[in-house]
């Protein structure tokens, strides 16, 4: 990025959720309005050698995640990320409440998404009840994961090798109401949504670390290839807090249009 316009830099601390950047439009089309929320270090890797919890930022940029995933009907998530991460996906009171005067749930909707369906019912998630959880998957997955799975969550198996991930947003926005939908990463679930054009918008905060490390996976995962098109983004929010940069991309479409 050469320059920003100064009119868009908001250098103070804002609690705007993504729900007040979203524009227009989501109801335009047979899909939720698809916001993903990253962190990545200076030099734009997503973990660190290890591929452990992303734990490199702020207490400000954890709060930044809550906000965005508060925002939202339902919250997307790679196998692999809930896996190593073992994340809830809940939110903290304060958020539950502030949900219950607008009129949603306490906590989004929480959606799983793996191809193999090999997913341990041990995981936290499965363990915490504060909102459904839905799984979309395949047939691939083992008996024993489904008899484990289905008393804890709604599965979604299509009969193909993969889930198609069009189908899979237009279901959430049909068959369960959403209607902004956060996803949280992986970077290779992101790269898949962006090849298909199914990202609106990316919260991004570039946190102050360098990683380096060819193995260690940027926004777009370890896949090195190019995208099909290069995919272009303007800049509709950026605030800083101390040595953090948080910034808000609305992502344009191909063809200049939603699918
Ligand atoms: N810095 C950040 O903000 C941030 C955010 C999120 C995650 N992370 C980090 O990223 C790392 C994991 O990234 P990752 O790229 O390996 O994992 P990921 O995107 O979370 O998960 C990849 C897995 O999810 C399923 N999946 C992804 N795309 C799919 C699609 N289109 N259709 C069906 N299933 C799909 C597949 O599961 P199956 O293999 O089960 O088929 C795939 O192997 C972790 O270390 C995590 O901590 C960082």
């Amino acid at each position: 990025m050469s320059s920003v316009n100064p009119s868009k830099v908001d250098a103070t601390p804002s609690s705007r959720s993504a729900v007040s950047e979203r524009g227009v439009g989501a109801a335009s089309t047979n899909r939720p309005f698809v916001v993903a929320t990253f962190a990545i270090t200076a030099d734009g890797k997503v973990t660190t050698k290890n591929f452990g919890p992303v734990d490199f930022t702020s207490r400000e940029d954890k709060l930044h995640l809550f906000r965005q995933r508060a925002s939202a009907d339902a919250v997307l998530i790679g196998h692999t990320s809930l896996e190593r991460d073992n994340v809830r996906l809940g939110l903290p009171a304060d958020l539950q409440e502030l949900r219950s005067k607008r009129g949603q749930s306490r906590s989004p909707i929480r959606v799983i998404i793996s191809n193999k369906g090999r997913i341990d019912e041990r995981l936290k998630i499965f363990q915490s009840d504060i909102s459904p959880i839905i799984v979309f998957s395949t047939k691939r997955m083992p008996q024993k994961n489904r008899k484990a799975l289905q008393t804890k969550a709604t599965l979604h198996l299509t009969d193909a090798k993969h889930v198609d991930l069009a189908v899979m947003l237009k279901t959430l926005r049909n068959q369960y109401k959403v209607g902004t939908l956060a996803c949280e990463g992986g970077p290779t679930l992101f790269r898949a949504l962006l090849e298909e054009d199914l990202i609106d918008q990316l919260n991004l905060t570039i946190a102050p670390h360098m990683f380096g490390g060819a193995t260690a996976p940027t926004l777009t995962g370890l896949n090195n290839k190019f995208l099909p098109a290069s995919v272009q983004c303007s800049l509709i929010n950026m605030r800083t807090i101390e040595n953090e940069c948080f910034l808000i991309y609305r992502i344009k479409h191909q063809r200049g249009r939603r699918k």
